[in-house]
């Protein structure tokens, strides 16, 4: 299966157009006759799911278009580029056999140009949607199928000849700047054709075109989805939709926002919900905020845009045309500028030259030497240095090893630029002036750099909005070895019945964990694959809610967290499905002590690295809030996997303060002072929870033992623990052997010093009671990592 991780997202993107006219309907229109915007008529589908007509697009604007009859969604537009007046614009089917749409009594503004000397030529909208001009013979003359405009009907095809082509934004329909269509190759690609710029960004174009499993050799180029879910290409790109079967209405649409989506009608609440998409990463698409700027998606808002430091927007109506300098570019010369670090940002392409093993200074002096580059991208691990020239495509993703050091003129501290950032929308709402935090780091040598926190976790906690928190629940027991680890990414996310999940767990009969958020079954799914069903308390939340963390969820992907695999919610059950993890928790291994100290170390990286992605993908950000052994499980590699993060509520600083939320924090025992303070919760929460996941580990010593019944002792344990580790670290006679003390005496000694000294040093940065003094997960990934280069 072909299908890609595809969460179920509630979206608005529909076109949202205003209103059709209130009609009088016709089955057909035929020859001598025309539709006139007066008198408003419209072309109704014999099953009555489909209108054409004239639909209102703005003030005393109009376009002839076809549209869903209960959603009014358009799927279809004859004249998208050029609305015609409300007064005197018609549709007629002329004599000949032409139909035509002129403007006020006047200009034709689009027209079919068929000719047809046959008697009868009539013009009727099909069940599928299809706008069909036929004689006599009942002959094709012209049909709108083979027009499309940014959306494609099951079973129409998209062929050689025919593209989608985007709305130009959410409130206008006019053509936008992305394409869907087989390109020279034969592939079905993405096309980003900006009005400056244009590049293909789906597939992914640093893929070789079999690794993203299309085909270039079947010219054919045709592509359809069937009314079940079912998409194929000609060029061997296939998926299935989420909730593959017969749903009322399917469409496929390329959104205004460049992702193209497949959406399923939903009768029961009237609305359309994303079944498929194909980017899960929205900043991933192309030309988004145009040149010189960064990219970053918020929770509830989408995609945002702001313009790089130095740089101000070009057209403050119009995002696509990017940002341009504030300083003047002739200051690029040698002796005037200065690198600013941008952590973790890439911009794709426009490479001048790319060197490997050199060092930073090597990297940005040969960036001086050309008048042309804007900025190197950089990797220390390899020395890998690439001059840009042009900076577009730019977005900030902790999965990106390497780092941008935009060049700018020295005088650089003197330009006013407040980071502005501003939604993508035709409107020009949401501007937003966000707090940086600019740090002055020396190097040495005439270039300074300036570290720019700028996705990173010191940008993110002054503009925290969204804290996402966090349910418990028990993991589970079994003694088989399995090794379903990594094939996960290509089986796609679905929606599943309920009778499935009640099939597959034999009527929710294998209990394997409970915690307060529901139940955790053990199931067998039709394609046998082991799963864990956690069966949420009913009604936990309202289902608009549900799906929305629902997506979030399952757009996380990283090997150091579990995988969700789908989900149900139907009526007031929720279900979530996950990969079953046959070894177990970290909790169950530590009990039964089979982990050394190698496996200890890798099990503290992994973890490490899955919540600093939580904490960091500028996709969304997530706090996980009960980090514990209990949640981190292993394969059988002893790779952990994080589990029950995101099991979410969406809560303002506010409502994390308010009692009701009380039942929300981790537990006893992991818990960050700042809950019981009463204090703001960040990220540092987690990094504290680790810090004591840590130290069990290491000594073997826990902090919960089972213990469940008062809060003050055991928070008074956890700190215990910690205040014993850091006795025997810093005690009166500070020996270089503390570490021997701590360790678990179960390791018998087995482990290097050094490194779990330096792993411990670690817990204990974690645990400060000063959240401002613990470092960040990603500053953990760091440190481990070096170790760990020390180590092989
Ligand atoms: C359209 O809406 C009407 C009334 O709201 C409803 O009875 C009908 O089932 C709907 N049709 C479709 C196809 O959803
Ligand atoms: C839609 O966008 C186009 C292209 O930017 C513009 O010319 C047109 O005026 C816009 N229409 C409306 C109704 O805003
Ligand atoms: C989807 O369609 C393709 C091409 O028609 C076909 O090969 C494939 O078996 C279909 N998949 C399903 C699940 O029906
Ligand atoms: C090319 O693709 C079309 C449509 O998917 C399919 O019907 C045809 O069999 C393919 N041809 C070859 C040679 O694979
Ligand atoms: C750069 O500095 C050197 C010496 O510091 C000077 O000779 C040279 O003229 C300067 N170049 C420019 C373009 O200012
Ligand atoms: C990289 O450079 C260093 C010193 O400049 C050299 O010792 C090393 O062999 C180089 N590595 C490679 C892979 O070229
Ligand atoms: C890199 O920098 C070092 C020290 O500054 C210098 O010796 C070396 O020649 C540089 N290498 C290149 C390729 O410029
Ligand atoms: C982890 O613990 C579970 C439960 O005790 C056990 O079945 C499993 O074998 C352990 N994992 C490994 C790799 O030893």
């Amino acid at each position: 299966m072909k299908s890609m991780a595809s969460p179920v997202l509630y979206l608005t993107l529909s076109l949202a157009f205003s209103f059709p006219l209130s009609s009088s309907t016709l089955d057909a229109m035929s020859k001598g006759t025309s539709l006139s915007i007066e008198k408003p008529e419209v072309l109704i589908s014999p099953n009555s799911v489909f209108s054409a007509g004239f639909y209102s697009v703005g003030k005393n604007a109009f376009c002839f278009a076809i549209w869903f009859s209960n959603s009014s969604t358009v799927v279809w537009v004859a004249n998208r580029d050029q609305p015609v007046n409300g007064k005197r614009s018609k549709l007629s089917l002329l004599k000949n056999g032409n139909l035509v749409l002129t403007d006020a009594g006047k200009f034709t503004i689009w027209a079919t140009n068929t000719i047809s000397l046959s008697s009868v030529v009539q013009l009727s909208l099909y069940n599928t949607g299809n706008l069909v001009l036929y004689n006599k013979e009942s002959v094709i003359l012209w049909q709108s199928f083979d027009f499309p405009t940014n959306t494609l009907l099951p079973q129409q095809l998209l062929t050689r000849n025919t593209k989608l082509v985007s709305s130009r934004c959410k409130t206008n329909h006019s053509s936008g700047f992305y394409e869907l269509f087989f390109d020279n190759n034969n592939v079905l690609s993405l096309l980003f054709n900006g009005p400056e710029v244009s590049s293909i960004y789906w597939p992914e174009p640093w893929l070789l075109i079999w690794v993203a499993k299309r085909s270039t050799y079947n010219n054919s180029r045709i592509a359809v989805l069937n009314s079940l879910g079912n998409f194929s290409s000609s060029d061997d790109f296939t998926f299935l939709s989420n909730d593959y079967g017969a749903v009322l209405h399917r469409r496929l649409t390329l959104d205004y926002d460049g992702n193209i989506r497949l959406y399923s009608w939903e009768k029961e609440r009237q609305t359309w919900v994303v079944s498929w998409q194909a980017i899960q990463k929205p900043c991933r698409i192309n030309g988004v905020c145009g040149a010189n700027s960064l990219c970053k998606y918020v929770v509830g808002f989408g995609r945002k845009c702001s313009c790089l430091p130095g740089y101000k927007m070009k057209n403050s109506l119009d995002w696509s045309y990017g940002c341009e300098p504030e300083f003047d570019l002739s200051h690029h010369n040698k002796n005037e500028s200065i690198f600013l670090l941008l952590s973790n940002v890439e911009f794709y392409g426009y490479d001048v030259g790319y060197y490997s093993n050199y060092s930073l200074d090597n990297c940005t002096n040969s960036c001086l030497q050309l008048h042309n580059c804007k900025a190197v991208q950089y990797a220390f691990e390899t020395g890998d240095c690439f001059r840009k020239s042009l900076l577009l495509n730019g977005y900030h993703s902790p999965d990106f090893v390497k780092n941008t050091y935009l060049r700018l003129p020295k005088s650089f501290k003197s330009i006013k630029n407040p980071v502005k950032e501003f939604s993508l929308d035709c409107s020009k709402e949401g501007t937003i002036q966000l707090d940086r935090t600019y740090v002055k780091n020396h190097e040495k040598g005439m270039v300074k750099f300036l570290l720019w926190l700028a996705c990173g976790v010191g940008g993110l906690e002054l503009t925290c909005i969204f804290v996402v928190c966090c349910l418990l629940i028990k993991t589970r027991k079994s003694p088989d070895a399995d090794n379903q680890g990594y094939c996960l990414a290509a089986t796609g996310f679905r929606k599943f019945t309920y009778v499935e999940l009640k099939k597959a767990t034999k009527g929710f009969t294998e209990e394997i964990g409970r915690g307060a958020w529901g139940v955790v079954y053990k199931g067998v799914l039709s394609d046998n694959r082991v799963v864990a069903i956690k069966r949420l308390n009913e009604a936990n939340q309202g289902e608009d809610v549900f799906l929305a963390e629902v997506s979030i969820i399952g757009r996380l992907n990283h090997m150091n967290l579990i995988d969700m695999w789908g989900y149900c919610a139907e009526g007031k059950r929720r279900l979530l499905v996950y990969e079953y993890m046959e070894h177990g928790s970290l909790a169950e291994n530590l009990s039964s002590n089979a982990l050394d100290w190698k496996q200890m170390f890798e099990i503290a990286l992994g973890t490490a690295k899955g919540l600093a992605y939580l904490h960091e993908e500028c996709l969304e950000w997530v706090l996980h809030c009960d980090v514990k052994p209990q949640n981190i499980l292993l394969d059988s590699n002893y790779q952990p996997k994080v589990a029950d993060f995101g099991l979410s509520k969406l809560q303002n600083r506010g409502a994390l303060n308010n009692p009701s939320f009380s039942r929300m924090r981790g537990t006893r025992g992991y818990m960050a002072p700042e809950w019981i303070f009463n204090l703001p919760i960040t990220s540092k929460v987690d990094v504290y929870s680790y810090g004591i996941v840590v130290l069990e580990m290491v000594t073997g010593k826990s902090t919960i033992m089972g213990v469940h019944t008062t809060d003050v002792g055991n928070e008074a344990k956890n700190r215990r623990l910690v205040t014993w580790v850091k006795e025997k670290k810093n005690g009166e006679v500070a020996t270089t052997s503390w570490i021997d003390d701590i360790m678990d005496p179960k390791m018998e000694g087995i482990y290097d010093k050094g490194k779990m000294e330096i792993l411990v040093e670690i817990a204990l940065q974690c645990l400060e009671e000063d959240k401002d003094a613990r470092p960040t997960m990603k500053q953990v990934v760091e440190k481990l990592h070096q170790l760990e280069n020390d180590l092989l």
